[in-house]
């Protein structure tokens, strides 16, 4: 595989074998690099569990990483994506992760020969979260066919809503998505989360993007958590079988409640725990064709 940047490029077989490999991985598969392979890890966005858990999966594979820092490169002398990428290229690496705050920037990377690694572009596409979050609903339900999913939040600027909306569908998930109308993306399928909370085998909580909002805010923490946060309330009428997910960083008290963030049914922290073990596998995709 040359890259991973969007999963409508990558059939629901390579979909399905990324995953079987990362739950490989966790049963203990092991692949070992020896340091002669170096993944480059260039975020020009913040992120904690994207940029340290690639980190991690490239460690855990026997290579060795780079880590561009954004705030102390020649960006600040006009450099240009292209060339910074070029650059990593040109020293030797052999896959880069990418963030980066623009959407679909990776089609100007396309004359480089180096594997790319979408980690986030914008509010495009967000490929090794949805992978992390089907690996969670597969180790859970063990099949993704019928299963009844409702993302809520803040989805018109959510890479994450868009990555898993698609592919969710292509999966046979019945996937709604709820949350403030001003958020709502047209197009998608838009439910009244308190109309469908009893049915849902998934409830995918998503943080409220101030950083990509332009002062558009029109409730308070409190106001939010009330109408489309998950309470104490809302959570008593979930399905037994139920669980939540939330990609995080998670606004405690705002998309879900504070106490709720550990409970029973919460899968946030096995979200982050699979996050190293697609990553290892989407790592070795692309360096094994290296
Ligand atoms: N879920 C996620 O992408 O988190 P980070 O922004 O911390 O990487």
């Amino acid at each position: 595989m040359k890259k991973i940047v969007d999963l409508n490029d990558l059939s629901l077989e390579q979909i399905q074998d990324i995953i079987d490999e990362a739950i490989a991985f966790k049963k203990g598969k092991t692949i070992d690099y020896h340091q002669k392979k170096v993944v480059a890890n260039l975020f020009f966005e913040p992120s904690t569990r994207t940029h340290y858990s690639f980190d991690m999966a490239a460690g855990n594979l026997g290579c060795r990483t780079q880590n561009f820092e954004a705030s102390n490169s020649s960006l600040k002398k006009g450099e240009t994506l292209y060339d910074t990428c070029k650059l990593f290229e040109s020293i030797g690496c052999d896959a880069l992760v990418i963030r980066h705050p623009e959407e679909d920037y990776y089609k100007q990377l396309e004359n480089l020969k180096v594997p790319i690694l979408n980690a986030g572009d914008g509010r495009g596409n967000h490929p090794s979260q949805s992978l992390l979050d089907l690996m969670t609903i597969k180790e859970e339900f063990g099949h993704f066919e019928g299963l009844n999913v409702v993302i809520v939040g803040d989805i018109f600027h959510s890479r994450v809503a868009h990555s898993n909306y698609h592919v969710m569908q292509r999966l046979g998930m019945n996937v709604y998505t709820s949350g403030p109308l001003e958020y709502k993306q047209e197009g998608y399928h838009y439910v009244h989360f308190d109309d469908v909370i009893e049915d849902m085998d998934i409830v995918m909580l998503l943080r409220v993007q101030h950083e990509r909002h332009i002062g558009d805010e029109n409730f308070s923490k409190e106001k939010y958590h009330q109408i489309y946060g998950l309470s104490l309330e809302r959570y008593k009428r979930m399905k037994d079988s139920a669980i939540i997910m939330h990609p995080a960083p998670i606004n405690r008290d705002v998309e879900i409640k504070d106490e709720l963030v550990e409970s029973e049914k919460s899968r946030i922290f096995t979200q982050m725990q699979n996050g190293v073990y697609v990553r290892m596998a989407m790592l070795h995709k692309v360096l094994e064709d290296e």
